[in-house]
């Protein structure tokens, strides 16, 4: 076949922030992973909202009296259970570096003079705690030189006496800028040279309970992240329950991704939660005043990251330390949703009052998972109705998906909303993922006047504690490796295009039409029987067909991104009622240009 390249007229523009990662704390990518703090739980607020084994010890083995207290004595409102100690606590483990040095701290109080002895390995410190009465909280602080090079160092601290103890953390003295982050993974994501972090979330931002750390609510686990919980000083942050099943510390809060994004040279990208639950979990907000209040913390969000510091949160960003502007331009309102109209009639609200307040800054909508087809469908009608200046849009599928749809966005209309493909990847146990990614990403570049921004996700998984997978990169407590898409990414990231060189190929090469068809149930919270699939021609040739008599699911590979499917009494049966997932057929080559799929499927 014949590739015809027409170098003499002017494709789109590729921009140079085209290419991005997100960041969102699932596979422990935060706590124990980019986050260099070594000390786990080191503010004793573990519980069981956010992990039925968890407790506020959890993460330490203790002598002597050692309890996790929650009373009047306690540090702040938000940092409530503290270490009441006569006895000693020892740390989980975590990697040192012969002759590397480790800066120690810890928030204590005593009714009387008490002496703490602190090891790390053959290293030992003596602090001396001052009497300090009722409310006498104070910080204390030293320096450790690591006695050598292991993964499985531990941190002690052995009281004289009745003491009490929060915030015990040791921090790596070299981290990536000197500010907080652990280094080689820093180093590796800095290197794909990213035109954006979007940041928090995901999943993470939205789900659970929609209030926020305050005297009203109370203190509800597995709330929203809410950015004003995560920033000033960190023994003041709140912590809270992951949607991915663990705790969140927040000492990798907003401040710090700003930071991050800035050292990395890439432009900060917050997703905020819109009061709508996404991600199966399908509940929205009818709470007039809660709304107004989330829509009000987003305006204070961009005041805090460009705001003088004569304003209220631009001056905390100054005195968290950077006075300058982060120069934030665009955020995204909610992931996922899977309440369409409830979403939207949020996200408008929102939109209205920042661009009322802030009309250059890009406010991006979603679309929720491509995978749910109606409430995408509604969800890009409603963008496009609205005019949004850009629609999120997230899929992960098998590498021949990606091969056969590289012609996607060929079709979306260029007086619309532009296309922020805020998650995807090629999901496939072995190398062809980054092949399909690579050939996919030449589709998104063709398309650049269309799609304006992409992030491969999840960017980081600690290779002890997985909820997804394939991920970016991979890492353990002192070593990380990037995968074959890590190459793929880096390839493209380091070296985007300034424009489209428009080309066209002849000969015996099919590009299949994307495969528009959905078929499935909307909502995740709903098991689901399959059978009869047929893929036919528009001539009538039945090109795939399953009814899954023979009991097996020979023909087909199952993409499970959240559940369990298995064939039973003659129907692909998705058994897990809080899944969504993807059937993928096996035998993928269907080369027609079109063809219709058609797919029984009952609610069970
Ligand atoms: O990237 C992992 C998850 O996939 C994200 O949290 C969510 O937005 C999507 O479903």
């Amino acid at each position: 076949y014949t590739i015809t390249v027409d170098a003499s007229t002017r494709g789109a523009e590729i921009s140079d922030s085209m290419y991005g990662v997100f960041f969102e704390d699932i596979n422990w990518a935060a706590d124990g992973g980019l986050y260099a703090e070594l000390i786990r739980n080191r503010s004793f607020e573990f519980s069981p909202a956010d992990n039925a084994a968890y407790n506020g010890l959890t993460g330490w083995t203790v002598t002597g009296a050692a309890s996790a207290t929650d009373d009047e004595a306690r540090l702040n409102e938000r940092n409530r259970t503290y270490l009441d100690l006569n006895g000693s606590a020892t740390s989980s483990p975590f990697a040192t570096v012969l002759g590397d040095f480790y800066d120690f701290s810890v928030w204590a109080r005593a009714d009387a003079a008490t002496r703490l002895t602190i090891t790390l390995g053959a290293a030992r410190q003596i602090v001396n705690v001052r009497s300090s009465g009722a409310n006498g909280w104070a910080k204390y602080s030293g320096s450790f030189r690591a006695t050598t090079t292991t993964d499985a160092a531990t941190l002690k601290v052995e009281s004289s006496g009745p003491v009490k103890l929060d915030m015990v953390s040791l921090f790596p003295r070299k981290t990536f800028k000197g500010h907080g982050l652990r280094t080689d993974l820093a180093t590796k994501i800095a290197a794909l040279d990213p035109g954006f972090v979007r940041f928090p979330g995901g999943c993470l931002v939205n789900t659970g309970s929609m209030y926020g750390y305050d005297a009203a609510s109370g203190y509800p686990r597995a709330r929203s992240y809410q950015w004003k919980d995560t920033v000033g000083p960190v023994e003041t942050r709140a912590t809270n329950a992951n949607f991915w099943g663990y705790n969140q510390s927040y000492g990798l809060g907003y401040y710090e991704y700003f930071q991050f994004a800035e050292d990395i040279g890439a432009a900060p990208l917050p997703v905020v939660p819109a009061l709508v639950t996404g991600c199966g979990q399908n509940r929205a907000t009818d709470d007039p005043a809660l709304l107004q209040r989330h829509i009000q913390d987003t305006l204070d969000l961009i005041e805090f990251a460009n705001g003088p510091v004569t304003s209220t949160w631009g001056k905390l960003r100054a005195r968290m330390g950077h006075p300058k502007p982060f120069g934030l331009s665009m955020i995204a309102v909610g992931n996922e949703e899977n309440l369409p109209d409830a979403y939207f009639a949020n996200y408008l609200k929102f939109r209205d009052a920042i661009k009322a307040a802030y009309p250059q800054i890009t406010v991006i909508g979603n679309s929720g998972p491509d995978d749910q087809g109606a409430t995408f469908d509604r969800l890009w009608q409603l963008n496009r109705d609205a005019k949004s200046d850009m629609v999120d849009e997230h899929y992960y599928n098998s590498p021949s998906w990606f091969l056969q749809n590289n012609a996607r966005y060929n079709a979306y209309d260029r007086n619309g909303p532009k296309v922020f493909l805020g998650e995807y990847a090629s999901q496939d146990a072995k190398f062809a993922n980054s092949l399909a990614e690579a050939a996919y990403m030449t589709g998104l570049e063709r398309n650049a006047d269309v799609v304006k921004m992409a992030s491969y996700a999840p960017l980081l998984a600690n290779i002890d504690h997985v909820q997804w997978r394939p991920d970016l990169i991979w890492f353990d407590a002192d070593e990380s490796w990037g995968t074959t898409s890590y190459q793929t990414q880096k390839l493209f990231m380091n070296n985007v295009g300034d424009r489209v060189v428009p080309s066209s190929v002849t000969g015996a090469v099919v590009q299949p039409k994307p495969i528009a068809g959905r078929v499935g149930l909307s909502t995740w919270a709903t098991a689901a029987r399959y059978d009869d699939v047929k893929v036919t021609g528009t001539d009538g040739t039945v090109l795939f067909s399953d009814d899954f008599a023979d009991g097996d699911a020979n023909g087909w590979t199952s993409l499970s991104n959240r559940g369990t499917w298995a064939v039973q009494d003659g129907a692909y049966v998705q058994s897990d009622t809080a899944a969504t997932n993807t059937m993928v057929a096996a035998a993928t080559d269907i080369t027609a240009t079109d063809y219709d799929i058609t797919l029984k499927a009952t609610k069970t």
